[in-house]
C-alpha cells in the first residue's frame, strides 16, 4: 500500500477536524467556488463539492502525487457529476483557475517551509475574490505532554532533528495570525482547541502517525519504545490509548477594498 492509499484509510481524525472547520467556519454556499489547498486524497474536497452543488466549483490541489492519484481515482468511481477537479501542485497551480469565493485548508499550513509562507499567503490573497474568505486549521507549537507525533518520532529517530524528522514546522498561533495580517487579511475568528482523541490500540494510533508523517514508519520502533508509548498513552481502559491534539482554526477575509 502506498502512502496515498494509507492516508486515505487512516485519516478519519483529519476528516473529522475538516468537517467541523467546514461547517463552523467556512460555511460554503450553493454556487460558490472553493479551493481546497493541500486536499490530500480529496475526502473533504468531495464534501465541499456536495455543499456548493452543480452551480458551484471546487478545485483540490496537492503536491503529493500518490495522494492526488487516489483523489482522482475516487472521483472517477463517483457515478454522479461532481463539480470537482484535482490537480497536482499547490497555490501556484491554483491561480490558473481564476479567483475563488473561499480557500479551505485542513492540516496543511504546518507543512509549508517557513521561507515560503509569506509568498504562499500572498498568493492565497491574490487567489480570492474581494470579500473572499480563507479558512484553515493547523497544528501550532504545542508544549503538552501527550503529543504522539513528537514522542513517536523522537523514539524512532533519536539522532535526527525533531522538526526535520516529523517535517512539521510548528509555530505559536500568534505567528500564523501575523502571517494573515501581513498578507492583507482581516482575521475574523481564531480559536485554539485541545482535543483528546481515543484509539482502540497503540498500533492503530501509530498507523495514523505513519500515514501522516512521510519519514516515520511504525517498524522503526523497538519493543521497549512501544512499551514506553503504551505506558504514556494508556487510557486505563484495556488496550485503548488516548492522545491530545492542539489545533488552531482561523477564518480570515480579504477586504472588499484593498
Ligand atoms: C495531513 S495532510 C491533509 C490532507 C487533507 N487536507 C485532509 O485534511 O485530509 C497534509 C497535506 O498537505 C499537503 N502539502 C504539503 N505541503 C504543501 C504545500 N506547500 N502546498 C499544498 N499542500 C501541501 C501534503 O501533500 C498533504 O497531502
Amino acid at each position: 500500500m502506498n502512502n496515498g492509499e494509507m492516508y486515505h484509510q487512516h485519516s478519519d481524525l483529519q476528516f473529522r477536524g475538516g468537517c467541523s472547520l467546514m461547517h463552523e467556519m467556512l460555511k460554503p454556499k450553493r454556487g460558490e467556488s472553493i479551493l481546497d489547498l493541500g486536499c490530500g486524497t480529496g475526502r473533504l474536497t468531495m464534501q465541499l463539492a456536495s455543499l456548493v452543488g452543480d452551480s458551484g466549483r471546487v478545485v483540490g490541489v496537492d503536491p503529493d502525487p500518490c495522494r492526488i492519484a487516489v483523489a482522482k481515482e475516487q472521483l472517477t468511481k463517483t457515478n454522479v457529476d461532481v463539480p470537482v477537479v484535482f490537480r497536482l501542485g499547490s497555490i501556484y497551480e491554483a491561480v490558473r483557475f481564476g479567483q475563488f469565493d473561499g480557500i479551505f485548508s485542513n492540516y496543511v499550513f504546518h507543512w509549508f517551509e517557513r521561507t515560503e509562507r509569506a509568498e504562499m499567503m500572498q498568493k492565497m490573497y491574490d487567489c480570492l475574490k474581494p470579500g473572499g474568505r480563507l479558512t484553515f486549521l493547523l497544528e501550532p507549537h504545542q508544549p503538552q505532554r501527550k503529543f504522539i507525533i513528537r514522542d513517536a518520532v523522537r523514539l524512532a529517530m533519536p539522532t535526527v532533528d525533531e522538526e526535520y524528522a516529523s517535517g512539521m514546522k510548528m509555530d505559536p498561533p500568534s505567528v500564523w495570525l501575523q502571517h494573515c495580517s501581513t498578507a492583507g487579511f482581516a482575521v475574523e475568528l481564531s480559536q485554539v482547541v485541545e482535543i483528546n482523541e481515543v484509539e482502540q490500540t497503540l498500533e492503530k494510533l501509530l498507523q495514523v502517525v505513519e500515514a501522516a508523517i512521510p519519514n516515520f514508519k511504525s517498524n522503526m520502533l523497538q519493543d521497549n519504545d512501544l512499551q514506553t508509548l503504551k505506558n504514556r498513552y494508556k487510557s486505563g481502559n484495556g488496550d485503548e490509548v488516548v492522545h491530545t491534539i492542539t489545533l488552531l482554526k482561523v477564518s480570515a477575509r480579504k477586504p472588499l477594498t484593498p
